[in-house]
């Protein structure tokens, strides 16, 4: 046999390996047996000019054409592993647009801040601005500028949680401090509402919490009256509660109005029974805090107001206990998103 003779059946074998190529790998492990430095068809194309001259001619001729046989096949089959492999990596990567998606569930309003932003709607209606204050609040702002008196229980320590090793610094008891800090930061006409959180040494059952919720209303101006007050509360009763209620003002005491009130507003409960429930506390301006700010008592008179956001919260929908408010239970929380 001469060298001649063995060119196709090194051309077949090196096809064959390629063509058996399952992948990349494969291939270049073919590549290397069969076109390498060391591989026969190297050898067979290197010991050409050892060969005798007119053998050369062909041998030359047949062992190129098979090295070009073998790499377009190399080539080809490289491009089809290649192609197979990127349909491997799409399909993993596929994402089916049709399956339905994650989940992701909208957020929601808290019942007390949707109930907080409709009453303060009905009253920034009627021409009121918000004001803020801290709920850490100073003894003047808590007590002695609202005319609250030494020794008055709501000073005490079982009613109000102080800060510890401050005796005149407290968790603000009700919203009632940010009348001073409104007054103490702008002149008459004043207009505002103040909605927030407060605190009381309560224990905890189906009507108290530790913290609830109040919106402080105060109005300033000349000529107001008791008249003015009871037809803003029950216009807001009206708005939030039904124009068709039911409601009484009954006579109270509060140390920073005088005289002072508490509405009430008839209210069916789960059970069918009619019930008188108090909403607010309210009053004129006593001249004393008006005196505290440094308003001139003859000159302005006004009316303020405290109202429970959680317990027009727990009217309107007729809930049963006010912890539901303060759980966080998606399952109560969600009937009202
Ligand atoms: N601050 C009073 C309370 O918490 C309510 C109130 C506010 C009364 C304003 C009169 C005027 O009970």
């Amino acid at each position: 046999m001469t060298t001649l003779d063995h060119i196709p059946a090194l051309r077949d074998a090196a096809l064959a390996a390629v063509a058996r190529a399952g992948s990349l790998a494969d291939l270049e492990e073919a590549r290397v047996a069969h076109l390498g430095r060391r591989s026969p068809l190297a050898e067979v194309l290197s010991g050409i000019g050892r060969l005798a001259p007119d053998q050369r001619g062909p041998v030359g001729k047949d062992a190129n054409a098979a090295r070009r046989a073998v790499e377009d096949a190399l080539a080809a089959r490289r491009e089809a592993l290649e192609a197979e492999e990127m349909g491997r990596l799409l399909a993993e990567d596929r994402a089916d647009v049709t399956l339905p998606g994650d989940p992701h569930p909208q957020g929601a309003l808290h019942l007390i801040t949707q109930v907080r932003t409709e009453v303060e709607d009905v009253l920034l209606a009627l021409g009121y601005a918000i004001a803020d204050g801290p709920e850490i609040e100073d003894d003047r702002h808590n007590f002695t500028a609202l005319n609250v008196p030494a020794g008055h229980p709501a000073r005490s320590s079982s009613d109000t949680f102080y800060v510890a090793g401050h005796p005149d610094v407290a968790l603000r008891p009700q919203t009632s401090p940010v009348q001073i800090r409104a007054m103490e930061a702008q002149q008459p006409p004043v207009y505002v509402i103040s909605p927030g959180a407060v605190y009381r040494r309560d224990d905890v059952d189906a009507t108290h919490s530790p913290m609830f919720h109040q919106l402080e209303g105060l109005a300033v101006d000349e000529g107001l009256s008791m008249a003015h007050l009871k037809g803003t509360l029950v216009h807001v009763a009206r708005e939030l509660l039904g124009q068709g209620i039911e409601y009484v003002l009954r006579p109270h005491f509060f140390p920073f109005t005088e005289p002072s009130v508490e509405l009430y507003v008839r209210w069916t409960d789960r059970r069918g029974r009619a019930q008188w429930l108090e909403l607010l506390g309210a009053g004129m301006v006593d001249p004393n805090v008006f005196a505290a700010v440094g308003y001139d008592p003859e000159r302005w008179t006004g009316f303020a107001f405290g109202m429970g956001l959680d317990r027009i919260a727990m009217v309107r929908h007729g809930l049963p206990d006010l912890r539901l408010l303060f759980e966080s239970d998606l399952r109560f929380l969600e009937q009202f998103a």
